[in-house]
């Protein structure tokens, strides 16, 4: 600090104080402005600050936004659950799915939708515990239930769990409509099979022919069931028209214009026999290579025709019952209960009765079964019907054929009327039609060696002393036994009315035999 003169001088004492005062002030002044400005530089980079900060809030929230939109809106379900399966977050698409409103999530547990079945709980723990082990699951098919109206969904399933380890993040898309399409896919190509199997076997139309009042009253109780829907029980011998009758009631049933499955409980090989009928899941025995519907399952909303009834394994008739009682069952191999809405008539040419004595067929399910029993009578019953029954196979095999033969001698007709036809009206129809083969003119020529044998069991011998039996070889006999008993099983070789039997031979030394006599089944016959 210092005073402009134009001498140097010595300051007074009042002098130098006013100076060294000025001179403070003046520091100070300097001092201020300075930390002025350290302030405004301060408040600019604060301000800038600010601004950033608040542009990256502003980025932050959209993303978020965006995020959160992705997250709601996606047509993929979401949801942040729990290690123990509690949900955190879940999208508006996971609660379509599941069935549930958003102030149902917390509190919900993703486990709470599988269903109480212990194949879907299996599948759910071994998918949880891979998550537990931070193993990704991918496209695992698991079946639900939604919470609102309980009813099942399938979804495909992808969940990982947080690199936190501390939740998982699920997403899963909803497949109900494919597995329902394939389920009704394979249902319809298992009826499909069924009903080719159906159309190749025999059916001949519901036509039962007859007027004698042994037959009118088996008609008449065909109306009654037909309308009762209950179960029907048809016995009888065989080829008196069991099945004809079994198939009379569906028809005439409303369940007239569903399928009507038959079951032949006879020739299925008893380790087979539960698959057949309730179907079965892939892998749940060897050769179970695909999952297939059984005939119960075909059968839903029509009528299932279990023919000889009486030869269902015993455990088997255990299971029966149960769909007879509950209408519903499980398929082998898995635990997940089908419930089906299906009509059962069964047939039998046994005593069931005796059966159930001998212990080799369970009483409730005779009684169950016989709630309405239908006797069809052998036709040497009701032989007033034969005159028709001839006159209606001549008419058929004459136009299948293609010839003309319109008329049977009475002589002809009075054997036909007269034979005691132990094999009932299938005998019959094999008769005439073997005879329009034979016959040459417009008149039915009945062979005197068409099994027309008064006597059941002695058509050999009764061929030998009424034939030229001097002139036929034992090969000839033997080769027109086997046939007329053939005929007669409707070329059934095998089972309890199968040739094999009533001959007393094994199945294959029948087959061999045939295969050695030249017997070989021509024409179509009906089983
Ligand atoms: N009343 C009838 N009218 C016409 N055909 C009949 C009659 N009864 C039986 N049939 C025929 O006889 C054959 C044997 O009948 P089916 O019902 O298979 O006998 P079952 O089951 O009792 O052994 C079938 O071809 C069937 O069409
Ligand atoms: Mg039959």
């Amino acid at each position: 600090m210092c005073v402009i003169d134009r001498e140097p001088r010595d300051l007074n004492q009042a002098e130098r104080t006013i100076l060294t005062t000025l001179a403070s002030v003046v520091m100070d002044q300097l001092e201020v402005r300075l930390a002025a400005r350290r302030v405004a530089e301060l408040e600019e980079s604060e301000r800038q600050m600010g601004e950033q900060l608040r542009q990256a809030n502003a980025a932050l929230a959209e993303s978020e936004e965006h995020f959160r939109d992705l997250f709601d809106e996606a047509p993929i379900a979401y949801v942040h659950e729990g290690l123990d399966s509690r949900f955190i977050r879940v999208n508006r698409t996971a609660m379509r799915i599941l069935g549930i409103k958003p102030q149902e999530v917390t509190g919900t547990y993703g486990k709470s939708f599988v269903p109480d079945t212990p194949e879907a709980q299996l599948r759910v723990r071994q998918a949880l515990e891979s998550i537990g082990r931070g193993t990704d699951t991918s496209g695992v098919m698991l079946e639900l239930r939604r919470k609102d109206d309980g009813k099942p969904v399938w979804i495909q399933w992808w969940s990982r769990p947080d690199p936190s380890g501390a939740y998982t993040r699920t997403m899963f898309i909803d497949i109900t409509d494919r597995v329902l399409m394939e389920q009704e896919q394979a249902r319809l190509e298992t009826e499909n099979a069924y009903l080719q199997e159906e159309i190749r076997s025999e059916h001949n139309f519901a036509e039962i022919v007859g007027n004698s009042p042994a037959l009118t009253e088996v008609l008449r109780k065909v109306d009654q069931v037909a309308r009762a829907g209950s179960t029907a029980l048809i016995v009888g011998e065989t080829g008196t028209g069991k099945e004809l009758v079994a198939r009379a009631i569906h028809d005439r049933s409303p369940r007239g214009c569903r399928p009507l499955v038959k079951v032949n409980c006879a020739s299925i090989s008893a380790g087979l026999v539960e698959s057949e009928l309730f179907g079965h899941v892939k892998g749940a025995f060897t050769g179970a290579l695909t999952n297939r519907a059984g005939r119960f399952a075909v059968a839903d909303g029509g009528t299932i025709f279990l023919d000889e009834v009486g030869e269902l394994p015993l455990d088997m008739q255990v299971k029966l019952l149960r769909v007879l009682q509950e209408q519903e069952f499980e398929p082998v191999g898995s635990s997940k209960t089908i419930r089906v809405d299906v009509r059962v008539i069964a047939a039998t040419n046994r005593d069931l009765q005796d059966a159930v004595r001998t212990g080799r067929f369970r009483a409730d399910l005779y009684y169950r079964l016989s709630v309405v029993p239908i006797e069809v009578p052998p036709l040497r019953a009701r032989s007033s019907d034969i005159r028709q029954l001839v006159m209606f196979f001549l008419s058929r095999y004459s136009q299948r054929l293609g010839k003309s033969v319109s008329s049977v001698s009475e002589e002809a007709m009075d054997r036909l009327v007269r034979y005691g036809w132990p094999g009932n009206v299938r005998e019959l129809q094999n008769v005439i039609e073997r005879a329009v083969v034979l016959s040459r003119g417009p008149v039915l020529e009945l062979d005197r060696e068409l099994g027309l044998a008064p006597l059941a069991g002695n058509e050999a011998v009764e061929a030998v002393s009424e034939g030229p039996a001097k002139f036929v070889t034992l090969e000839q006999v033997e080769r027109d036994h086997i046939v007329r008993i053939l005929d007669r099983t409707g070329w059934v070789i095998e089972g309890l009315e199968g040739a094999a039997r009533l001959l007393e031979l094994h199945p294959n030394t029948l087959r061999s035999r045939m295969g050695k006599l030249g017997i070989k089944r021509t024409r179509h016959e009906p089983r």
